[in-house]
């Protein structure tokens, strides 16, 4: 048992990690500053596990009310989901990411440093890779500029970490997740993206329940199985399993800094996703094609082998789960 904060808590995939944390008997601390979730997720949380956990509501920017929080709790680890993610909005406002993002990763750091707290979990994304063109994709491929001010702060942020880690003797992991889906089986916690969604699987979800009209599939003509682009769609338990793993063995990993991918070996079209959804929740989803959408690379596929060798993780749910726990998170909203 150790006691762990985890900053951006009560999000997406922050809320499904300290289910798991709790459930393996960790003691959680968590900073969130609600910005993009809300107290009712830490109820949900504790409704899950019957059990409680102390909250922060404050921005980790804020390096004085992060010290004084900090202070006195024996903090073992930290993992660090906090940061704004939506990338269109990044590309459009990019001083707003650079600031919350950098600004709270370096104040994370240096009151990780003032309290001797060692061992870090960095939520990283497969965005760091950009655009490639050998699959699977592995921890050795080459690292390509991002098309999003989000996904740069992601890989200068890896950069950030891995020259403390050295200088100061920490042991930081960096996650590089794929693409997140599925929500907790008890339909009680997932994804709530502010205003209209722009990930395929809330805009899905919206559309099965009528809240919009269609479905724009952004192009049928890349070089695919049936033209629409292909994903590596990772569970989100699966991935909050990931972090609880690295975090229980971090002190072991070779270097002061690492970086794994989490996915599934697997890629999947959109269409499939259609399809797959449609199917296990027995609904139909109104889609149309439109035209590619500006950004958006053909291929995401990665090897997950590193951290299956390093922490014996390895994704266990399916596609049809994921789908249909997403479709029970929708209704129970
Ligand atoms: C998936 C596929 C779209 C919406 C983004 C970020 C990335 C990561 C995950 C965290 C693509 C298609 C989508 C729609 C569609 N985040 N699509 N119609 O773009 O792979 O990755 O989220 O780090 O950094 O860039 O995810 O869910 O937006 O799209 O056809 O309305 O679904 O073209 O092929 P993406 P996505």
């Amino acid at each position: 048992m150790s006691n762990i904060l985890v900053t951006g808590g009560l999000g997406y995939i922050g809320s499904h990690t300290i289910v798991k944390l709790l459930e393996n008997n960790h003691k959680v601390f968590c900073v969130d500053n609600l910005s993009n979730s809300s107290l009712s997720v830490k109820e949900k949380i504790c409704k899950i596990t019957r059990k409680d956990f102390e909250l922060g509501n404050f921005n980790v920017c804020d390096e004085t009310k992060l010290n004084k929080f900090v202070n006195g709790k024996h903090i073992d680890s930290i993992i660090h989901f906090a940061a704004y993610k939506a990338v269109g909005e990044s590309v459009k406002d990019p001083l707003k990411y650079y600031e919350n993002n950098l600004l709270g990763l370096i104040s994370v750091l240096k009151v990780c440093k003032q309290n001797n707290v060692t061992n870090i979990v960095f939520s990283s994304s497969a965005t760091v890779y950009g655009s490639q063109t050998n699959f699977p994709i592995t921890e050795d491929s080459p690292l390509n500029k991002p098309n999003s001010a989000y996904g740069t702060t992601k890989l200068v942020g890896e950069y950030i970490l891995e020259d403390c880690a050295k200088a100061y003797n920490f042991k930081i992991v960096a996650l590089r997740y794929f693409n997140p889906i599925g929500a907790h089986e008890s339909g009680m916690i997932g994804e709530s993206p502010n205003g209209i969604p722009n990930n395929l699987l809330p805009y899905i979800t919206k559309v099965a329940k009528g809240e919009l009209k269609e479905l724009t599939v952004y192009g049928e003509d890349y070089d695919t199985i049936d033209g629409t682009c292909i994903r590596d769609y990772i569970d989100v338990c699966d991935l909050a399993d990931a972090h609880v793993r690295v975090i229980e063995k971090i002190k072991e990993i070779k270097n002061q800094f690492e970086v794994y991918n989490i996915g599934t070996n697997k890629g999947t079209t959109v269409k499939q996703i259609i399809d797959t959804f449609e199917r296990v929740n027995n609904l139909k989803v109104n889609y149309k094609i439109g035209p590619r959408r500006e950004g958006d690379v053909e291929k995401m596929y990665c090897d997950y082998s590193k951290i299956k060798e390093d922490f014996g993780w390895e994704p266990s749910t399916s596609l049809e789960d994921s789908l249909k726990n997403s479709w029970r998170w929708e209704n129970n909203k």
